[in-house]
């Protein structure tokens, strides 16, 4: 037979800054990134989109940001900046996608320009789908703006937009080019979106980083409080953790294993049954309670490490037990939940659960009669 095979590959590399008040006239690191990123020769342009909730946060934004490009200058701001609302609905309408390719057209944004968008995971979700589509792919700076963001949706590859009512049905597999993550941010935070993103951290913690977990159950008490230096120590070695896993492992997830899903196959079907009222990383704490005493049920973990975890988890402030989480007859969502799940992986249902602390196991069936127990006991312990 007759034929030519074409391989090629294509590194992607992409820097993580950590820093403070990036748009401070004093703080030149955007502009010394754009600098060293940008070859003379060619104009090229800024354009920036910025989540409401942080826009209404910071009055100063809008400001602060033309003030910065007035004196640093290596690319040119379109100083049109994009709001767009915050949260959930940005992804799920396609009016706000559709604004920021007609700034795209408007203003000329070409392949060698930029779109920054400086905002929480959704707004960052939908902001790189626009830019990996136009022009069939703009390059994408990430400003995260919330603690999921800034350790876990914003650092990775992936965004998208829900399409079909249907969560993240359109979207790319395209890294940003930069991510900054700005801690003056997370100021302005609500409590829930302060707490929301550390069950991402527990998560990779219990999955790959025993020592990791116990410094966070030993810092409940400062991660309560807002300490920031706290908060900057896990944001920075939950980001660590998540790079090595995704260089490391199939980033663009062409297999149907999904090693650092622990918690989230619930969790995705309650963010859905509620409407997204429940949080991301509220709904993966409450998943990493429940696959946690599955996992003590089914005879993989100890008594010991099950109420330390879910001693950590209360200690946060985070909810263990949802209504919605109770298996209650063959009709309950969380059963169907199950069902759509194996689906969504392609036939074969792969669940990760813990066998100690930093140590997963995945599995290929679940017994609905101990996750019905595993339902109840934490909503004995959780109205304690
Ligand atoms: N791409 C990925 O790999 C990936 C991974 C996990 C989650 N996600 C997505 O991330 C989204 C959730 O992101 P999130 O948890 O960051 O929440 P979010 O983006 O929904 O933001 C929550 C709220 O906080 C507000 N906000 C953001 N920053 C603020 C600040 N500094 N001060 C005050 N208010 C602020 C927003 O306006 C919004 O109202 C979901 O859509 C989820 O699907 C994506
Ligand atoms: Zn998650």
């Amino acid at each position: 037979m007759k034929h030519l095979t074409q391989s090629f590959s294509i590194k992607f590399e992409y820097p993580i800054y950590f820093t403070s008040a990036i748009f401070k006239k004093e703080n030149t690191l955007l502009n010394d990134y754009l600098q060293q990123a940008s070859p003379t020769g060619i104009t090229r342009k800024i354009m920036f989109v910025v989540d409401e909730g942080v826009a209404n946060a910071t009055p100063n934004l809008m400001a602060d940001i033309k003030a910065y490009f007035a004196v640093h200058n290596t690319v040119n701001l379109i100083p049109d900046i994009i709001i767009v609302t915050g949260g959930e609905v940005v992804k799920s309408s396609e009016k706000y996608f559709n604004k920021v390719l007609d700034a795209v057209n408007k203003h000329g944004i070409d392949r060698h320009s930029y779109i920054a968008a400086v905002g929480g995971g959704a707004v960052l979700d939908m902001v790189g789908y626009a830019a990996a589509v136009a022009h069939r792919g703009i390059k994408h700076i990430r400003i995260p703006t919330t603690v999921l963001s800034q350790n876990d949706s914003g650092i990775g590859v992936k965004n998208g937009i829900n399409y079909f009512s249907k969560k993240n049905f359109l979207g790319t597999f395209v890294p940003p080019v930069a991510v900054f993550n700005d801690e003056k941010f997370l100021e302005t935070l609500s409590i829930r979106d302060w707490r929301s993103g550390i069950s991402e951290a527990v998560k990779v913690g219990l999955l790959k980083d025993a020592a990791f977990f116990n410094w966070i159950s030993d810092n409940v008490v400062a991660l309560v409080e807002r300490d920031m230096a706290t908060m900057n120590y896990l944001i920075w070695r939950c980001a660590q953790l998540h790079m090595q896993h995704i260089a490391g492992n199939d980033p663009f997830e062409s297999g149907s294993s999904r090693p650092l899903d622990f918690g989230h196959w619930s969790a995705h079907k309650l963010e859905y049954l509620t409407n997204f009222e429940v949080r991301h990383g509220e709904a993966v704490a409450l998943g990493i309670a429940l696959d946690t005493v599955y996992s003590n049920l089914s005879g993989r973990l100890s008594n010991e490490d099950t109420e330390l975890i879910v001693k950590t988890l209360l200690g946060l402030g985070f909810a263990i037990s949802h209504p919605l989480l109770q298996v209650d007859g063959g009709e309950s969502p969380i059963v169907s939940g199950l069902g759509e799940f194996r689906e969504h992986l392609g036939g074969q249902l792969t669940i990760m659960l813990l066998k100690g602390i930093g140590e997963g196991e995945e599995v290929h069936e679940i017994d609905i009669e101990l996750l019905k127990q595993a339902g109840e006991k934490l909503n004995e312990i959780q109205v304690r």
